[in-house]
């Protein structure tokens, strides 16, 4: 069915001036830009939007690298965008993730005690709704 999805292209991404070749990407599979803009997101947005791993170690680390530097933020539709995207953005640890992938490809382990992994897509319909709403209020 088609679906929307949130794309974040992380404060990594948009410092190392890979934006446009991970849209590149992402409009060469076909999906759709409904929205796009650029996000100074503050420590509040984005506890909400990462209230799933507050606790975890990799949690303030996380927070700190998304504060670091403006990120992009794209509502994405498509069919199957949610699991299509994905696939695209390839597994959470850019060392491992498959060739090919934006992560895989473009993605470096910077040996910190986060993955700044370049995007973030999200994980169901559930999250897509939730997040869609944090980044696009
Ligand atoms: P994201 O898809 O934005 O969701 C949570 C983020 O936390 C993830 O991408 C990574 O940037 C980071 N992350 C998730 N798991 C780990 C981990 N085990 N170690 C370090 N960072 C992680």
């Amino acid at each position: 069915a088609t679906e929307e999805t949130l794309v974040l292209v992380k404060p990594d991404g948009v410092a190392r001036g890979l934006t446009g070749a991970i849209l590149a990407r992402i409009e060469a599979k076909g999906y759709a830009l409904v929205d796009i803009r650029l996000v100074e997101p503050d420590r509040e947005r984005l506890a909400q939007h990462y209230a799933e791993h507050e606790g975890k170690p990799f949690y303030e680390p996380l927070l700190e690298f998304m504060l670091s530097g403006p990120s992009v933020a794209i509502r994405l539709a498509g069919n199957r965008v949610i699991e299509g995207f994905r696939s695209l953005a390839g597994t959470t640890d850019p060392t491992t993730a498959a060739p090919g992938t934006i992560r895989g490809d473009f993605g470096r382990d910077w040996g910190l005690k986060v993955q700044q992994n370049l995007v973030h897509g999200s994980d169901s319909v559930e999250s897509a709704e939730r997040e869609l709403a944090i980044w696009f209020a």
